[in-house]
């Protein structure tokens, strides 16, 4: 039997999304069907709404989301109905090169439910990043569900499923800070501000947060930032460099996508440092450095798909964390929203007013 319920899509470039009838079939061989309780509002369902990650219209948007399973297909096991769940957006598969090497976080072939869900007349929907979460039901792979402690609360549990697990998941496991490194964060958003609390859990020693909003760098202050700077006001490559000795910093991650400001990673970083790219490009975007300087500076430059989680192990690690006391994620949540307030919260990311709003359902 399939469920008729709410749910946000895009369905044209650059046009305002709407609430309307998906279609959500009961889960086959592999799947779930899952109840959305909360989902967070990314920066990248912008972007597919802005045309930037595909032209697969309509898109039903939403990808950071928390639930319960409610019900799961023939051959799945490990997972059933009840189960509190956090969503991921890459499901590894056990079996492509990445996965056989013991390197699961960079799977190759990561998977999304076999089926798809539609709009009442049959058109078949996009699900962001292959999840769809701005809806009350969402169909899934069932290895896009990952079982947590369920006294963590949904709002909160979900934000782990994206850009915050992105940002804490860049310091942590792409960038493998350690105690004692100087980390620069460009973009203090939702997922630079993760990077920010990430650092901080690590034990870095000076923690930059560069942005061109004041309030960003408020709040990335409250996540363990040392200093802050405001780069449209001052040139951050000297900043950070005038922060670190002269040097520059062991780790910048770049948290917005953009060639200007990995730019600026690139020469705010020391010799023999890191850069991590986490905000995702637009496919018009090119990167022009002299090779010179990219080998002459050395280190490593990498790319952070998903913070390189496994969500196996860094979800329920994480909810504990937070469930200690040790992790305040509930700051990332600046307000709790309706399905029916997408729009507006695109409006106010893009104002910059908030950190986090999220569909609470
Ligand atoms: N790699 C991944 O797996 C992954 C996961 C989630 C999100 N992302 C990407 O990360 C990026 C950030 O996402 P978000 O949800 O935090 O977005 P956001 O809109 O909340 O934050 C972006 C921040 O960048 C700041 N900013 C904009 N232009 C700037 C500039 N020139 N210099 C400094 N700061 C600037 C903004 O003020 C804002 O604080 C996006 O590109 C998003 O698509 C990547
Ligand atoms: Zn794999
Ligand atoms: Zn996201």
């Amino acid at each position: 039997m399939a469920h008729e319920v709410r749910g946000v899509i895009a369905s044209a470039k650059g046009a305002p999304v709407s609430l309307v009838t998906v279609v959500v079939p009961d889960p086959g061989p592999g799947e779930a069907l899952v109840t959305v309780q909360a989902c967070g509002v990314c920066h990248t369902d912008l972007h597919y709404r802005e045309g930037g990650i595909g032209a697969d219209f309509p898109y039903l948007l939403g990808h950071e989301a928390a639930g319960i399973v409610e019900a799961v297909g023939p051959d799945v096991t490990g997972l059933a109905p009840g189960d509190f769940v956090i969503l991921n957006w890459r499901a590894v598969c056990g079996q492509c090169r990445a996965c056989l090497r013991g390197r699961p976080w960079y799977c190759f072939a990561t998977h999304n439910a076999a089926q798809h869900m539609t709009l009442t007349d049959g058109t078949r929907l996009s699900a962001a990043l292959g999840i769809g979460a701005f809806a009350e039901k969402t169909l899934v792979a069932a290895g896009q569900c990952t079982k947590v402690n369920p006294a963590i609360k949904a709002e909160v549990a979900g934000l782990l499923g994206c850009g915050v697990m992105a940002g804490l998941g860049a310091a942590l496991n792409t960038a493998g800070v350690g105690r004692g490194d100087s980390v620069a964060v460009i973009g203090c958003g939702g997922v630079g501000n993760g990077a920010i609390l990430g650092a901080a859990l690590a034990g870095a020693r000076t923690i930059i947060g560069v942005d061109v909003d004041d309030r960003k760098l408020e709040w990335a202050r409250g996540f363990g930032a040392t200093h802050t700077v405001n780069s449209r006001s001052a040139d951050p490559v000297e900043q950070v460099r005038e922060l670190t000795e002269g040097n520059g910093a062991d780790v910048v991650i770049e948290a917005v996508g953009r060639p200007e400001t990995y730019k600026q990673a690139f020469y705010a970083r020391d010799l023999a440092g890191t850069v991590v790219l986490v905000g995702v490009p637009t496919p018009e975007m090119e990167l022009d450095l002299p090779l010179l300087d990219v080998f002459g500076r050395g280190g490593s430059l990498k790319s952070s798909w998903y913070g390189d989680c496994l969500p196996t192990r860094d979800f329920p690690m994480l909810v504990d964390l937070h469930l200690q006391g040790r992790l305040p994620l509930e700051r990332f949540v600046s307000e709790t929203i309706a399905l029916d307030a997408v729009e507006e919260a695109f409006a106010k990311m893009s104002r910059g007013e908030v950190l986090r709003s999220v569909v609470v359902l």
